[in-house]
């Protein structure tokens, strides 16, 4: 019997800090990337892989999501008047059909894990996906989408992961791996943000999951862990210990971290380049910007 995934979660309820100030008052997940907020882009992949059930875990301050997805009557009806077709039905693209979303709060910032848990009641017994809206990847099929076909397959839980320099590893949570199968590997354990020299691997979990109801259970007795927030990674490697039904999934395209500002600048560059309307004039402007940008560097003895 194929399994199918029919709800993600969206945890949005971190605090962002890495984007203060901007973040005092947008949300993160708001944040553009050409033109489009990162939340747009995490939508869509969920859309891709057959997403129906959209659970966004948010906290104060994040009003500015529930109203992007809402319907813009005055906006819509201004663009229609106008005989505005392209830009109307790309509006109507955004909107979110009433009862398909449902928004949670998070109370305070207690971790990934935590949020997660917030939305245990949604989930009931149902496998499900989390999506990371500031891990932005370009692929196709979209990352989800890819994700769920091997899903299928498996079964049990499933975290996206790429490769990472060794002295990366601490920014990330590792995979032990047992057996490499290709694009699927068979993980044995599993550690948050460890030290340099104590990281099982360099294989990196990124922003996507497909997981089974029992890490809900598992969260339910999960304490505090690294940084004293409430890990998913803890939940994820008791569901190894007891039932040893963890996959890594290699995915085939490219990742931008979004959360941090050298990646979120990254994204801009490679979708900037990647755009019909925008190709031409960017990589003009780019070449001239490294060439002065040389010019500079030499006149000041940098290099
Ligand atoms: P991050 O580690 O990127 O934290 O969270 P953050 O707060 O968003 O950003 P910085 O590090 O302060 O700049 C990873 C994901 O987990 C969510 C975040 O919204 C982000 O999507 N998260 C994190 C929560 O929903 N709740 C939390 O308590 C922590």
């Amino acid at each position: 019997m194929t399994i199918r995934v029919t709800k993600a979660i969206f945890p949005v309820a971190g605090l962002g800090t890495r984007f203060l100030p901007a973040t005092k008052s947008i949300p993160k997940e708001i944040l553009t990337l050409i033109d489009r907020p990162l939340i747009q882009y995490a939508i869509d992949e969920a859309r891709a892989a057959g997403i129906e059930e959209f659970i966004f875990v948010t906290s104060r301050g994040k009003s500015a999501l529930e109203d992007y997805f809402d319907y813009s009557p005055e906006l819509e009806n201004s663009l229609r008047k106008k005989g505005r077709a392209g830009l109307l039905q790309m509006l109507k693209s955004t909107n979110m059909e009433s009862g398909t979303i449902a928004y949670l709060r998070q109370h305070s910032a207690l971790g990934l894990g935590h949020a997660v848990w917030c939305a245990r009641r949604l989930i009931a017994n149902e496998p499900f996906a989390v999506i990371l809206p500031d891990d932005v990847i370009e692929a196709r099929p979209p990352c989800l989408q890819q994700m769920v076909e091997a899903y299928a397959k498996t079964g049990g839980n499933m975290v996206a992961t790429m490769e990472v320099p060794t002295e990366k590893t601490s920014n990330y949570g590792i995979l032990d791996v047992g057996k490499d199968m290709g694009s699927l590997l068979s993980v044995k354990g599993m550690v948050e943000k460890p030290p340099i020299d104590e990281a099982p691997s360099n294989h990196a979990v990124i922003g996507r999951y497909i997981l089974g109801p029992n890490i809900m259970k598992n969260l339910d007795s999960t304490d505090p862990g690294a940084d004293e927030e409430m890990q998913l990674t803890d939940a994820i490697v008791k569901e190894i210990e007891v039932s040893n039904n963890v996959y890594g999934f290699r995915f085939r395209g490219q990742r931008f971290d979004c959360g941090s500002k050298a990646g979120f600048l990254q994204a801009t560059v490679a979708f900037g380049l990647s755009r019909d309307d925008l190709r031409d004039e960017f990589e003009d402007y780019l070449d001239k910007a490294m060439a002065m940008q040389k010019v500079a560097r030499r006149a000041s003895g940098w290099g």
